[in-house]
């Protein structure tokens, strides 16, 4: 499959419709989203803000902004993209979140 490569608005608005369609109860969606983004943040400042934090030597902040998409697949060849980096050794789930968290520090919103 190709890299998805919409906003993380449309992202989540595309999750949203994708479980309304497998039969989610419109209300166990509602609170998802924010949650997926506080588990991006945490496994980010864990794993990854030594390097890529506001003080650390590679910050997020200064890059060109990439899509939710785009970053889901960079973290898929960490090791790839630079030697120093270890893969990606979280869940899909955590993939999708980091994704859309990088996006959102990357492009400032
Ligand atoms: C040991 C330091 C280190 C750690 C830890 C680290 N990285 Fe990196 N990362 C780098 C270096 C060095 C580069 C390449 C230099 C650059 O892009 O500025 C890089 C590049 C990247 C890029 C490419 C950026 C771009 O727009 O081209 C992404 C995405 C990335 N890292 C994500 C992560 C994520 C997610 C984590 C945590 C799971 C992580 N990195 C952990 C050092 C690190």
């Amino acid at each position: 499959m190709p890299p998805f490569v919409g906003t993380a608005d449309e992202r989540r608005a595309l999750a949203v419709y994708l479980a309304l369609l497998g039969g989610a109860h419109p209300q166990s969606l509602a609170t998802e989203p924010g949650v997926a983004g506080a588990d991006g943040a945490t496994f980010f400042e864990t794993n990854c803000s030594m390097c890529h934090g506001p003080d650390g030597e590679w910050p997020m902040t200064a890059r060109s902004p990439r899509t939710a998409g785009e970053f889901y697949d960079l973290l898929g060849r960490l090791p790839e993209v630079n030697e120093m980096m270890p893969p990606f050794d979280g869940s899909d789930a955590e993939r999708r979140a980091v994704a859309s968290h990088l996006s959102a520090i990357a492009t400032g919103k």
